[in-house]
């Protein structure tokens, strides 16, 4: 019988946990598929392979040069166009596809959480004068920029290449917490009284979640995009 050859769409903590597990069992030849946005990733169990395959040809091209017999979308729930691309390049080279998704958060008694569907009223709904911890990549921090009421700290991987768009604001570096001890020090160091995060799910950023229910912290949380 020909080796199962699975292509897992990553760039999450899920998708690594899934490659670990596919790669212990093992019985199949296992690639991770990352975008390329973070200068170092993490290592993965099995291959990798780094960058955009060029759209849905580009997609299904390479599901059938590779012989790759089965797709996993492992990606994050809020990266929709390589999901799009996945479903229909899969279509196209007849290859099954599989799609992991976290559930959202949901709110919970203690949450402050004002709940809205697009960036731009997310920074509308801003307290006035807040000290805001963006929970965002860089390519999401432009539409704060009209907020010069407010400071902001914004968490980022890798350090940004360009100035923030921001009248007040510092970097920091590093990776959300699943610890909700870790992510109230690092609140309370900065003084934060409102954070603003996507509805990503999963246990890996939930911490910021939990550790703003327990200092009554203002949460504007931004809802996923349809799937
Ligand atoms: N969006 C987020 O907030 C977020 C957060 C954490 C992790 N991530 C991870 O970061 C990656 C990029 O996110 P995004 O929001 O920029 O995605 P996106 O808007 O859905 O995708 C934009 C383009 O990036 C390429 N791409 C995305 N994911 C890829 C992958 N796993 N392997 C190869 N190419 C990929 C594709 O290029 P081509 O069309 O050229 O193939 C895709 O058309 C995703 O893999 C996602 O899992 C995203």
């Amino acid at each position: 019988m020909p080796i199962e050859k699975i292509l897992i769409l990553g760039g999450t903590a899920e998708a690594a946990e899934l490659a670990a597990r596919l790669v212990a069992q093992g019985g199949a030849e296992v690639t991770t598929s990352l975008a390329g946005r973070t200068k170092e990733p993490a290592p993965l169990a099995g291959a990798v392979r780094i960058g955009g395959f060029g759209g849905v040809e580009g997609l299904a091209a390479y599901l059938s040069a590779n012989g790759i017999s089965r797709v996993i979308d492992a990606t994050h729930p809020f990266a929709t166009r390589i999901s799009q691309n996945a479903q229909a390049a899969c279509a196209l080279a007849n290859v099954p596809l599989e799609v992991v998704r976290r559930s959202v958060w949901r709110r919970e008694p203690g949450d402050r959480w004002v709940e809205v569907d697009t960036l731009a009223a997310a920074a509308e709904a801003l307290p006035v004068g807040a000290t805001v911890f963006l929970a965002l990549g860089r390519q999401y921090i432009a539409a704060f920029a009209g907020r010069t009421d407010c400071r902001f700290v914004v968490r980022m991987i890798d350090p940004p290449l360009d100035a923030l768009p921001l009248r007040d604001a510092i970097v920091i570096l590093g990776k959300a917490s699943a610890d909700p001890d870790a992510e109230r020090a690092l609140f309370a160091n900065h003084s934060i009284t409102c954070l603003v995060a996507r509805n990503s799910g999963g246990a890996a950023g939930h911490g910021k979640i939990a550790a703003a229910r327990q200092m009554g912290i203002d949460v504007v949380i931004v809802g996923r995009p349809a799937p």
